[in-house]
């Protein structure tokens, strides 16, 4: 079920640290109590930079971790970037002391699927994917939560698993996939998957959510359905204004609901794989 949506904040935040990551990624830490005490995983904030209207459009990114500790405590939150262009770029050059414009948190957090003491969920992300299960993650382990959980990564070589360290420190079982085999399984996170599914053979004791690239994505998607599994997948798609205004990241809603389009940035960004359509 949706939870009804929180207040959303927009405001002026200091950067505490950037940290670069190598291969173009880097974990920008802000100092933004008001939207890390209420932010929950799998919610994202929208990012302007800079006071001039260049980049014009705001742009979304998933939160990554909230600190000391996620809860209403939090003070600071932590976003896990890629440099992909101008927007990103720009990112990439602050440094403490600097502002950031925030707007946050927006869409609804991850699901929290009922398993029993044998089930096991499934985290499975892809490229920049990894930044709304890292925080997932920290979650649980703040709620002291019983549910088995373990993280499942791809990426195309050992360099470019980035985040798998903050997995790894934080104690969570996680399996990495690469598709030149110079880290954990060889091949893409979609044939670990099925690997790792022939294993766990009561599809009634396993969910999972993902988040990564399209194609990863649609991947997941016919698993899922194929195998009557109840995962859900979190999408990035185009979002503008990220707050419901301009319909620009709609997706086609099932066929027995009445809305006839969802909007990824509100009703989303995570849905339960048989609410996504044919496209996405
Ligand atoms: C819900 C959500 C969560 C995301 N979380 C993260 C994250 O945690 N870390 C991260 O590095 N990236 C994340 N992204 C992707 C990130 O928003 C884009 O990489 C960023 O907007 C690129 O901006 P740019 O100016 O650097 O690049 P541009 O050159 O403007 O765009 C490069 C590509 O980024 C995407 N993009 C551009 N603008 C938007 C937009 N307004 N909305 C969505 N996608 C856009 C498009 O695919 C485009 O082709 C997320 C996207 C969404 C929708
Ligand atoms: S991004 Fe504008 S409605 Fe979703």
């Amino acid at each position: 079920m949706k939870m009804p949506m929180q207040q959303c904040l927009v405001d002026d935040f200091e950067v505490i640290e950037n940290v670069h990551l190598g291969e173009g990624w880097f974990r920008l830490d802000v100092e933004a109590p008001s939207i890390a005490s209420t932010a929950r995983a799998g919610q994202f904030v929208q990012v302007r930079i800079g006071s001039t209207d260049d980049p014009l459009i705001r742009r979304p990114f998933s939160i990554f971790d909230v600190g000391p500790e996620p809860g209403p405590e939090a003070t600071m939150l932590s976003l896990l970037v890629q440099r992909v262009g101008p927007g990103t770029r720009a990112m990439m050059q602050l440094s403490a002391g600097d502002r950031i414009h925030l707007m946050g948190p927006l869409g609804h957090p991850m699901p929290r699927p009922s398993l029993g003491e044998d089930g096991v969920l499934l985290l499975i992300g892809g490229g920049i994917g990894v930044a709304p299960l890292y925080f997932y993650c920290r979650e649980l382990a703040a709620e002291g939560s019983p549910l088995k959980h373990q993280v499942l990564l791809g990426a195309r070589s050992s360099a470019l698993l980035i985040g798998i360290d903050a997995f790894h420190k934080i104690g969570v079982e996680t399996h990495a996939a690469t598709d030149d085999g110079s880290c954990g399984f060889h091949g893409n996170v979609i044939e670990l998957l099925e690997e790792k599914l022939e294993s766990l053979t009561d599809p009634g004791q396993i969910a999972g959510i993902g988040c990564g690239p399209h194609g990863m994505n649609l991947a997941l998607r016919d698993i899922a359905i194929e195998r009557d599994l109840d995962f859900s997948i979190s999408l990035e798609n185009y979002m503008p204004c990220g707050f419901g205004a301009c319909f620009g990241c709609v997706i086609e809603g099932p066929a027995d609901q009445p809305l006839r389009y969802r909007r990824v940035c509100v009703e989303g960004p995570c849905f339960p794989v048989r609410e996504l359509p044919e496209k996405f």
